[in-house]
């Protein structure tokens, strides 16, 4: 189960995730927003980093303008690895190096056809283990800070 999340700015990309995931047949909770109005991203990354956070749902997407205050909100909650990405590159290597459980996309930076490309990369891509998992540990450590 896929959780995603966007703000105003991020409603059209998250509608073309949409149906990208229902094509591939991937099931996916829409946690808001789910209208066009002006609307504060921190409150729809919370509510779909809690629900990954707490296992509900096994990855997470996100999208804002710029994605970048869609990860930071999400990261604030505690098990939440969220990278923004716009390349392909970027997204394989937070999935097999970093465990990243959230993506986080703008809609303002990348276009569409680029933004299913990384989406895709995202879910595909597994985590490597071995020594990344000690990295990854010691992320989890810095979350007592
Ligand atoms: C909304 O205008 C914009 O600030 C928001 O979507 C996002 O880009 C914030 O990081």
């Amino acid at each position: 189960m896929i959780a995603l999340g966007s703000d105003h700015a991020g409603l059209e990309l998250k509608k073309a995730l949409m149906e990208y995931l229902d094509g591939k047949g991937l099931e996916y909770r829409d946690y808001g927003t789910f209208s066009a109005d002006s609307c504060d991203y921190p409150v729809y990354a919370k509510a779909a980093a809690q629900a990954v956070a707490s296992g509900e749902c096994d990855r997470g997407i996100l999208v804002c303008g710029t994605g970048a205050g869609m990860a930071i909100s999400a990261n604030k909650i505690r098990g939440i690895r969220c990278a923004c990405c716009s390349d392909c590159f970027t997204a394989e290597m937070v999935r097999r190096h970093n465990d990243a459980n959230m993506l986080s996309l703008g809609q303002r930076v990348v276009g569409v056809g680029l933004a299913l490309k990384i989406a895709e990369t995202f879910l595909t891509t597994e985590f490597e283990g071995g020594r990344h998992a000690r990295r990854v540990g010691l992320i989890s450590e810095l979350e007592q800070l």
